[in-house]
């Protein structure tokens, strides 16, 4: 019979990279617990007008990568392509303005993007981010950078922090202006898909790869000398707040990010420890996009995390409880094998009841194969062996036994 595959780019995690998707989690969202976020979970499936009119009609998320059907009640809807919408689209919708302060949303979750495959590329990915809704303050920007910085340096990552100011939608525009008169006069020298992001979206033509791009955006007007004077206080005030929070950072003027409702503050952790695709977590302020999605004007800022390109930068691992395997020396002992397990767990010990049944060989080499720290074979007595070391010792009572099994741990 024919095998079935997974899908192209879609991945299955397990083993040793399921415990560091888990790691990486967990580290966050301790830290998130720290910082006060508190955690959203949103739908998978969003009406695809939601991502058209945030993430933006001219990015290459919405042109070619969303995944996109009717549902059978006749709706277009997308499977998610990044969470911010989302959250957006619930902090309108739940009418958590008319709370006042200000939100702290944190998520975590797959996101789909139909791109071509490549190491840190996937078409299902997980992204764990957060998002602050209601403060203008850039104190919120510093904090958030840092708290990104936290996490990353808690996993012990490798990272470099790039930092830019897109301006407000008015230096943004007088820039655009003047970057599509720059790109136009050297149209032709520029890679297809660049001729027509001129028009379409000028912006990401900074970011773009090929060789001569590159080459013809070095010498481009650049955005930071564009902000209006708010724009350049903020900016200015960042850089001052991230030095006192001791948060390393560069400033990458050619930073424009892939997605269309960002102003002011936006960044990027990088690492060039995993090929191409090295960039970890991003983000920014996206001051207009509630307004835009219906709800009252809000200021808004936020951030998401890659959570399979950290699990290929993870190198250490939280140390895992020690395993204790109970052998029963023959059937007639199962029943107080499964007791003494439970009792074990009861004692939050880790234990492994041996569910494969076999001679006693078999038993004591699958426990070693299941990386059993102990192994207690029960009887009318239990024999207790620590396999590192071969020692055994003899209980008859299983309550001395876990007390001592406790001292060691
Ligand atoms: P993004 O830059 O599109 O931003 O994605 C954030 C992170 O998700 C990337 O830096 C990367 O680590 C990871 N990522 C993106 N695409 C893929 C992929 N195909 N395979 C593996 N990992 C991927 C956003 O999504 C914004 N919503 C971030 C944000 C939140 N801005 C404000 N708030």
């Amino acid at each position: 019979m024919s095998k079935i595959q997974k899908i192209r780019g879609f991945q299955d995690i397990y083993g040793e990279n399921a415990k560091k998707y888990r790691h990486v989690v967990d580290t966050f969202r301790e830290i998130f617990e720290l910082y006060n976020f508190k955690e959203i979970i949103l739908p998978y499936v969003e009406d695809i007008s939601l991502f058209k009119r945030s993430v933006g009609e001219a990015t290459d998320i919405v042109q070619k990568e969303m995944y996109v059907f009717v549902d059978k009640g006749g709706r277009e809807v997308a499977l998610r392509p990044e969470g911010t919408a989302s959250c957006v689209r619930a902090y309108i919708e739940e009418k958590m303005y008319a709370e006042g302060g200000y939100h702290k949303l944190f998520y975590e979750g797959a996101m789909f993007r139909y791109e071509r495959p490549q190491a840190g590329r996937y078409r299902q990915f997980h992204q764990i981010g957060a998002e602050i809704f209601g403060v203008s303050s850039v104190l919120a920007d510093a904090e958030l950078i840092s708290m990104v910085d936290k996490a990353l340096k808690t996993l012990n990552i490798n990272f470099k922090l790039e930092i830019n100011s897109l301006g407000d939608f008015q230096s943004r525009k007088i820039y655009t202006e003047k970057l599509i008169k720059y790109l136009k006069s050297y149209e032709n020298h520029l890679c297809e898909t660049c001729q027509k992001r001129i028009d379409l979206n000028p912006l990401r033509v900074l970011d773009c790869k090929v060789e001569s791009c590159k080459e013809i955006t070095k010498d481009a007007p650049k955005i930071t000398e564009f902000l209006s004077e708010q724009s350049e206080k903020r900016y200015l005030q960042l850089k001052e707040y991230l030095k006192a929070l001791n948060v390393e950072f560069v400033e990458n003027p050619r930073l424009v990010r892939g997605l269309d409702y960002y102003t002011d503050t936006v960044f990027e952790f990088t690492t060039d420890e995993i090929g191409a695709q090295g960039t970890v977590a991003a983000g920014g302020r996206y001051d207009n996009l509630v307004e835009q999605l219906g709800g009252p004007p809000t200021p808004a800022l936020g951030f998401a995390a890659g959570i399979e390109r950290l699990i290929l930068l993870v190198k250490d691992l939280p140390k895992e409880k020690p395993l204790v395997a109970v052998v029963p020396l023959t059937s007639d002992y199962n029943i107080q094998a499964l007791n003494l397990s439970n009792s074990l767990r009861n004692n939050n010990i880790k234990s492994e009841t041996m569910l494969k049944e076999g001679s006693l060989k078999s038993m004591l080499k699958t426990a070693d194969k299941l990386k059993s720290d102990y192994v207690i074979f029960v009887s009318d007595k239990y024999e207790l062996k620590e396999m590192s070391s071969g020692q055994q010792e003899i209980f008859y009572n299983p309550d001395d036994l876990i007390d001592a099994i406790k001292g060691k741990i």
